[in-house]
């Protein structure tokens, strides 16, 4: 580990002779068998260095300075000048950050048009690494920029940072947590240390529980309570517990060797608790026929344990109470509560609360519903895939990095050009839910006020996060991001599609047409067109202004060979560590999500107070606690339902019997 840690210091070095991205050749994918060996235990030194990066540090600092042969001296020396407690310097406040903000002026007098012209610039920002191809060229960026921007990347110690999160220190300082999802796509032979325990082998013990039991359902051996084996599976869970798996399913329902594994099988997921989802998601399931399987990693969210309640009644209904023994089964932290819910902790597939909601999909989050779907091997090839983009995020300098780079293209987009958004566009169908779950995992993580010391922060963090798959998008909100608002976007290209099509008399391949639009609108945000050229095509003088296009509108393109489970596992890795990486630079704490607490609790005294008014008939009242006006949208709400179900619910199978 410390020899990697060193590769990255050769990488600043090498940055600093020669300006960052550039003139670097890059280095060469990390041959699997050549890695280097994981700690089984964090030293006592990197211990202290990474609590540091977590939190305000309180002990002395001097054990890195005296050992100056120390890899983790570079590190130790640029934090010592940091103040500590109240007066910890915001990242804003340094020489770093400073460089950027004047840099901006120079880059205000830039276009892409001209940048994209220098065909040494656009070599050094395209990159490629573990077969994803990544063009940062339609970034307004230079040089100086990217310089700029490793610069800042070594001031917030992203090196260190990136290895404290590896090595499983608390950096999740407001949850006394790691963040090591990394260790739930760990391959076998690994070793990841967490609170002084190689959690390889735990990761393992709950994958080959799943492999065995996804194995049991698929092969007919493990049946439902009237002996019919078991080819639907409707997973329960919200938030992490849903976004993630969902994107997956998406990814490889139509990918030929997932359509052939999962023949037959039908896989659907609940997650709102509106009683619509509950419809949909039970409509024409054969009870005898379907495994529910309740993912959350709390085993207390609301609307998962609502759900879960009202598919148990749904099938022990129809099945009789065996039913749930042979039809529930369970992924949470807390199997306590499992149990408690009446489904055997045999049947509950374990994770750790080390694992982060929203990063949870590698764990038996994604893993057992989608084993069940496409088989445990196949499953096993999207894990290789994030656990490749794990190793490269860990190993590779600074500068061929991809979720560095991407991160950081983020910060200098949010942050110095001051644009708030980003847009997702895979030109892909069956990556039409990454932008869904991206906006969980970016937002959920980066969308903080204060930094990981709790002071608030002197600038947005985050961004905001949206998209669709292409052409779709075109055909709806390209507008906006082509002559309204600069919106920079991610558009991320197949090379060989799921699906072919290509009809007799046509110029190109269905998939040729697609991929067509995905090489056109990255250059038609960047380039412009103004009013000359408009002029020369004899446009009327009354529409040259809205047919103008400003152009020098950033965007990356990503492209992958094929949607394959292992590329879907490096997407998936490839954003998530971005996310970190930018939180990593604005120093936040990118693993907690405190701002979802509110509502609940506030829906919470809602819920309470609409029982007492149903079973009570009583109105609401402003003595409920409530401001004037939720109290009369609550009561025009409960008037407006008062013929129905109430006072006393019972059981109705899906919601059917509104008058
Ligand atoms: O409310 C947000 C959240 O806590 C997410 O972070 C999480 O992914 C989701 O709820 C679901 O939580 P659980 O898996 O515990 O049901």
């Amino acid at each position: 580990m410390l020899s990697n840690f060193k590769q990255g210091l050769r990488g600043t070095e090498r940055l600093n002779q020669q300006g960052a991205f550039q003139g670097v050749p890059s280095a060469p994918a990390v041959p699997r068998g050549a890695q280097q060996p994981r700690t089984t235990q964090p030293s006592p030194r990197t211990t202290r260095v990474a609590t540091r990066v977590a939190r305000v540090p309180t002990e002395p600092r001097v054990d890195a300075e005296k050992d100056l042969t120390s890899p983790l001296h570079t590190f130790e020396a640029s934090t010592l000048d940091m103040p500590t407690g109240r007066d910890v310097e915001s990242i804003s406040d340094t020489e770093e950050w400073k460089a950027l903000q004047e840099h901006v002026k120079e880059i205000n007098t830039t276009h892409l048009r001209d940048l994209l012209r220098d065909e040494g610039r656009c070599m050094n920002l395209i990159k490629e690494s573990e077969g994803i191809y990544c063009d940062l060229s339609r970034q307004r960026i230079t040089n100086k920029t990217s310089e700029l921007l490793m610069k800042l990347a070594n001031k917030a110690n992203l090196k260190d940072k990136i290895e404290a999160m590896f090595s499983g220190e608390h950096i999740n300082s407001t949850e006394d947590r790691a963040a090591l999802h990394v260790a739930t796509r760990a391959r076998r032979d690994q070793s990841i240390v967490v609170d002084g325990r190689d959690v390889v082998p735990d990761v393992w013990e709950v994958l080959d529980k799943i492999k065995d039991f996804s194995n049991k359902v698929r092969s007919g051996e493990w049946k439902g309570v009237t002996g019919k084996p078991l080819k639907n599976v409707v997973a329960i869970g919200i938030g992490g517990s849903f976004l993630g798996p969902l994107f997956v399913h998406t990814a490889l329902r139509t990918e030929p060797i997932a359509a052939m594994e999962s023949e037959g099988r039908t896989l659907r997921f609940l997650a709102n608790v509106d009683p619509i989802d509950v419809a949909r998601a039970l409509k024409d399931m054969n009870p005898e026929e379907t495994l529910v399987v309740v993912v959350s990693k709390t085993f207390t969210t609301a609307e998962t344990m609502l759900n879960a309640r009202t598919v148990r009644k749904w099938l022990i209904a129809q099945l009789g109470p065996d039913a749930v023994a042979k039809h529930m089964v369970a992924v949470s932290t807390n199997l306590k509560l499992v149990k408690e819910f009446g489904i055997d902790p045999e049947n509950a597939f374990g994770f750790w609360d080390w694992v982060g909601g929203r990063y949870s999909v590698c764990s038996a989050v994604g893993m057992l519903p989608l084993a069940l779907e496409y088989g445990f091997d196949l499953m096993e090839e999207f894990l290789l895939g994030a656990n490749s983009i794990d190793d490269h995020f860990r190993l590779m300098p600074l500068e061929d990095n991809l979720p560095v780079l991407l991160g950081l293209m983020s910060v200098w987009n949010v942050s110095f050009l001051g644009y708030p958004a980003r847009a997702i566009l895979p030109y892909c169908q069956a990556l039409s839910k990454l932008a869904p779950h991206i906006q969980q995992v970016s937002m959920e993580s980066n969308g903080k006020g204060v930094d990981i010391n709790g002071h608030p922060l002197p600038f947005e963090s985050g961004e905001i996060d949206s998209g669709e798959p292409g052409t779709n998008g075109q055909h709806s909100f390209y507008q906006l991001i082509h002559q309204g608002r600069v919106v920079p976007c991610d558009f991320i290209g197949i090379v060989r599609s799921q699906q072919s099509v290509y009809l007799k008399g046509e110029i190109v391949s269905n998939h040729d047409e697609l991929m067509s639009n995905f090489f056109a609108q990255a250059d038609a945000l960047a380039y412009d067109k103004p009013p000359e050229q408009l002029r020369s095509e004899n446009v009327p003088d009354f529409l040259i202004p809205h047919k103008t296009f400003t152009g020098n509108r950033p965007s990356i393109s990503i492209m992958l060979p094929a949607c394959t489970a292992r590329t879907v596992g490096q997407i998936l890795a490839l954003y998530e560590h971005r996310v970190a990486v930018q939180g990593f630079i604005w120093g936040i704490n990118s693993f907690d999500q405190w701002g979802v607490e509110l509502g609940k609790v506030l829906a919470s005294k809602v819920r309470t107070t609409m029982h007492q008014s149903r079973t009570k008939s009583r109105t609401v009242s402003i003595t409920d606690g409530f401001n004037y006006s939720t109290t009369r949208m609550m009561n025009k709400y409960l008037e407006g339902k008062t013929q129905m179900l109430y006072p006393e619910g019972h059981d109705t199978f899906p919601v059917d019997s509104l008058p």
